[in-house]
């Protein structure tokens, strides 16, 4: 039996992979902020008979303190980590500049800093595992730059940039993690699932016209989650070997692109290290 946890795992992608190994028989731990979509998810894992290897843990994981919290929670629960897949999001574009309680600006809190926390928090407890892997689901293989002066887009804020943004840093998450690990065991998987039908996706569009547009668009070019979902599966279940890989859906993502770049990797590193040292003390 192996053990996976999913941040997100209580709806979308995540909640299709922590179903899919729940059914295969693997321990499965999910987190998410509602305690409804939480709740919902144990009371299938009982209809499927597997009650004692579901946990939900429930988090808001837009704060760095909560993210610790998790850490501390799993490591006081589990020996090991076989495969961490991260999935949470909020596919709400906020379209004025909103903070965390810790001064965070929303989307960097959730979509990157959690991402980073957890990434090297979960790194002991992964390299007790014989193969284990993290799939970072986000969006490698798109264009963009990172503001490594301005990495939380505190200045000229927009909520659409804001979300592009936060996956053009787990680009460099994913280098700066690989660079950094000594030990070589863990294979880290930057993964784009492209146009996925889920609701966070589909129903948190406010405007009603551009909500139908998007609806069309992913009947068209979307996938189902159940179908979405089957190259990640391959990945946690036969990981690459090289330590740091992207894709787009099956196709690999060079790492020569521009959004690898090492250099920044290690600034961002150094900024975000710094900013949680800011955050920590307060
Ligand atoms: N769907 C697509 O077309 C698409 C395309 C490209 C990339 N992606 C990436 O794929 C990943 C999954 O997307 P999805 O469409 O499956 O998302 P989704 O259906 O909206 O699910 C998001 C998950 O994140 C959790 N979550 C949201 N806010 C949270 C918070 N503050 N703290 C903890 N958990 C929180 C949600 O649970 P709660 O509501 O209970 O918090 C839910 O379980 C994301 O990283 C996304 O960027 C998706």
């Amino acid at each position: 039996m192996k053990t996976i946890l999913v941040t997100g795992g209580t709806d979308g992608i995540g909640k299709g992979i922590a179903t899919h190994y729940l059914k295969k028989g693997d321990r499965v731990i999910v987190i998410g902020s509602s305690a409804a979509k939480g709740n919902l998810f144990l009371s299938e894992a009982k209809q499927l008979g597997a009650e004692e290897r579901a946990i939900f843990l429930q988090a808001d994981l837009s704060s760095v303190k909560e993210n610790k919290r998790i850490i501390e929670e799993v490591k006081s629960r589990l020996h090991s980590l076989d495969m961490v897949v991260f999935s949470a999001t909020s596919h709400k574009i906020k379209k004025e500049y909103t903070e965390t309680q810790e001064g965070l600006e929303f989307n960097f809190g959730l979509s990157y800093m959690s991402r980073f926390v957890l990434s090297f928090g979960f790194k002991e407890l992964l390299e007790k595992s014989d193969i284990p892997i993290i799939v970072n689901v986000c969006a490698p293989g798109m264009n963009g730059t990172v503001d490594l002066n301005d990495i939380q887009n505190k200045n000229n804020y927009n909520g659409s940039k804001a979300r592009y943004h936060g996956s053009r840093l787990n680009d460099l998450l994913g280098v700066a993690f690989v660079d950094m690990d000594t030990v070589r065991k863990i294979k880290y998987v930057l993964f784009n699932p492209w146009a996925v039908q889920t609701t966070g996706m589909l129903e948190t569009i406010e405007n009603p016209v551009n909500k139908l547009f998007t609806k069309l668009i992913f009947k068209i070019i979307g996938k189902p989650v159940d179908q979405a979902i089957i190259p990640i599966i391959e990945l946690l279940d036969k990981p690459p070997e090289p330590n740091l890989t992207a894709y787009i859906q099956r196709k690999e993502v060079s790492l020569t692109k521009k959004t690898f770049n090492r250099e920044n990797a290690q600034q961002l590193y150094k900024n975000t290290v710094q900013l949680l040292e800011v955050v920590m003390e307060k």
